[in-house]
């Protein structure tokens, strides 16, 4: 219960602190009820514990797993390069499946599926097992070997998983490509990876539309020569050309596949999949995942983060798509042992209560999802949770985004009723697991804080120089290695050093402003550098602005980020014109759509604006900076290094007229 009421206060006077300004004070705190306590995975010494002796405390959860050959060091660290379990040998599929199988889970659920037009399909884990060796065995008939790049392009089905967790078990690694992205980012991905094969579907289903995947992925491998074959699953009855010798049905393929393959045992540092995430500069990024430190990170915090009891029925609603669904959907819950529930469809699809629907007839217990979800369901109202039995709820989570502390006490209310502890975890598809959050029966929580470091990680927030800011805000920084922490950029090591560990030595910097209180709880302020984070999912200006010049009409563009009520933030988009092009509103749907087909919808801007000039240091760098505050209408800040003052007026005025 909160011991104060209400107290979310703006301070006359802005913290000026050393990178940050801060302006909110939020003051509920809510402590864990004692019920809830005494069942908790979590107990209290943990904290202690993992202070003392971090390497050792990862090694305890380490060794919950199955390991082929025990490592004889926990951890060898030379910053930037942290090699965690030096030594062990492990295929992660035996912690996901095979001990499950032989330890009194055969035939205990690991998924409920539920596609979008209301199928259902459960897979036991000895379902699953089954079918990832058949599938390991029709990969290595294709001719896929360890270290092999294999990309997936697949709607939220069982399939998916199967084929992440079939190319963990023969050590290829899989690279997952958001179903909604577009055929040129499939492409620009599989010949970055230099991908030999691509996994596919027919089509999948968005809000009763047919997603042609296929017919998608056969635009992108056109320019894709690395890919020697396809392989389709079949989702519906979805029209597609079959190229002979190149492509094949899944399900024809798994009829013909032994049904045990020996797992590829991998060294503890080698690679398990490569996902690409927006960084600042145009091209994503390939963050490298390992497989000891990785599955170790996602089993402990699963584990202890969201409680998961043997019992428990488990909800992460995010796609594989992104890291989320990775850690949380594919790794964690299934080295916990977990039933969890997959769903292919959208929240508000045939209507808005769908969600409640699912909690409702499978007795959901732990629910994680995003806060742009959440701002949703407030706008959409109380009614359509309020038809629905929720109460086999006991934990929530949230992930992706600051959640707003009005977000938060809704999300605790109406959807939790008043009982349920709330994790707001932090994190990325870097870090790999969670790495701030509530310990649920143990942290008292703040809504809009993700409180503190989990154990066994250490988190300061420090100013340019990298002096440590005791109160106030700055920026995040992770001050001592973690297992799960990425490997690097695919391809790409100056990059890798560039972007994480040249702000300050030896220390890794995400790109996070953040605040620390009195109570040393954390709070994230968001991105400091050019990366949006729009409904949850970061993409890069850069990106985004590539994609606009790659019109022939468009000369220059700038990207910045506008508040959102539900996104939290959208995009606007300045550009400018060549060759006395006219800009109407005609011109605005077409770049909208051309975006949209160069990326994916995700990256579609909300705002495009007529920007005759863009405005430039003398150096010549667009100065995002001032065309962000002519978005949100701000006084326009610091122009003394502008080249040009006049093209600011030039392009409020096209703004104030768009
Ligand atoms: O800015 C932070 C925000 O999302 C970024 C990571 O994005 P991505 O790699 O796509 O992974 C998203 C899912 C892990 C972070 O740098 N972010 C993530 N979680 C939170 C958050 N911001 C505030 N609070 C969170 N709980």
């Amino acid at each position: 219960m909160p011991s104060k009421k209400a107290a979310t206060k703006k301070s006359n006077k802005p913290k000026k602190n050393a990178a940050i300004d801060t302006l909110l004070t939020e003051n509920r705190l809510f402590k864990p009820a004692a019920a809830f306590t005494k069942q908790a995975n979590a107990k209290k010494e943990i904290y202690a514990r993992a202070k003392k002796n971090p390497v050792k405390f990862w090694e305890s959860m380490a060794s919950e797993l199955v390991w082929k050959k025990k490592w004889s060091k926990g951890l060898k660290w030379k910053a930037p390069d942290a090699e965690w379990f030096v030594g062990g040998k492990l295929n992660v599929t035996e912690s996901c499946l095979d001990r499950h199988i032989k330890e009194g889970r055969k035939n205990k659920a690991a998924l409920i599926w539920e596609g979008e037009p209301g199928d259902k399909r459960t897979l036991t884990y000895f379902d699953l097992y089954r079918q990832v060796n058949k599938f390991a065995n029709v990969l290595k008939k294709l001719g896929v070997k360890k270290g092999d790049r294999v990309a997936l392009y697949l709607p939220m089905i069982p399939e998916l998983m199967i084929a992440c967790l079939a190319c963990a078990r023969i050590g290829a690694v899989h690279s997952v490509v958001f179903g909604g992205f577009s055929p040129e980012s499939l492409r620009d991905r599989i010949n970055d990876l230099k991908a030999k094969i691509l996994v596919t579907a027919d089509g999948g289903y968005r809000r009763g539309q047919i997603i042609p995947l296929k017919h998608d992925a056969d635009v992108a491998i056109a320019e894709c020569p690395s890919i020697e074959h396809v392989v389709i699953v079949k989702r519906g009855d979805f029209l597609l050309r079959i190229k002979e010798g190149r492509d094949h049905w899944y399900h024809r393929l798994m009829q013909e596949a032994d049904n045990y393959c020996a797992p590829t045992y991998m060294d503890s540092e080698d690679l398990l999949f490569i996902l690409y995430t927006s960084g600042t500069t145009g091209k994503p990024k390939g963050i490298m995942h390992s497989c000891g430190g990785y599955l170790t990170g996602v089993y402990a915090t699963t584990k202890l983060v969201f409680d998961l009891k043997e019992d428990d029925l488990f909800w992460c609603t995010a796609d594989i798509g992104w890291v989320t669904g990775h850690s949380y959907l594919v790794y964690g819950p299934t080295a916990c042992g977990a039933t969890q529930v997959m769903f292919e469809g959208a929240p508000d699809w045939p209507d808005k209560d769908r969600l409640w629907q699912i909690v409702e007839d499978y007795g959901v217990n732990i629910f994680y999802t995003a806060p742009t979800a959440i701002r949703a369901f407030m706008k959409w109202g109380e009614s359509w949770p309020g038809q629905h039995d929720l109460t086999s709820l006991r934990l929530l989570g949230t992930v992706g985004e600051p959640i707003n502390p009005e977000a938060w006490i809704w999300y605790h209310k109406v959807i939790g009723g008043k009982k349920c502890p709330i994790v707001d975890t932090w994190w990325q598809t870097e870090t790999g697991n969670i790495l701030i959050t509530p310990l649920p029966g143990i942290t008292a929580t703040k809504p809009g804080s993700a409180t503190h470091t989990f154990p066994g990680v250490e988190a300061k927030i420090l100013d340019d120089d990298g002096n440590e800011v005791k109160e106030g805000g700055g920026y995040l920084a992770l001050t001592k290695p973690w297992p799960a922490m990425l490997k690097g950029i695919w391809g790409d090591r100056k990059r890798f050093i560039d972007a994480y560990w040249s702000k300050w030595p030896g220390i890794y910097f995400p790109g996070d402003g953040a605040k620390i209180d009195k109570g040393k709880y954390f709070w994230i302020l968001g991105r400091v550098d050019d990366v949006i984070n729009t409904a949850g999912h970061r993409l890069s200006t850069m990106e985004v602005e590539s994609a606009l010049v790659e019109h022939p009409s468009v000369v220059e563009a700038a990207v910045v980020g506008i508040p959102h009520d539900l996104k939290g933030e959208a995009l606007a988009a300045f550009v400018t014109l060549g060759g006395g092009k006219e800009f109407n509103d005609k011109t605005i749907s077409i770049l909208k759509d051309f975006v949209a087909r160069k990326i994916g919808a995700i990256a579609k801007p909300d705002r495009i604006i007529n920007a005759p000039e863009l405005p430039k240091t003398r150096s010549g760098k667009i100065m995002r900076r001032l065309l962000r505050d002519i978005a949100i209408g701000k006084l326009l800040g610091d122009t003394t290094t502008l080249a040009d003052p006049d093209v600011l007026s030039k392009i409020k005025k096209e703004y104030e007229e768009d």
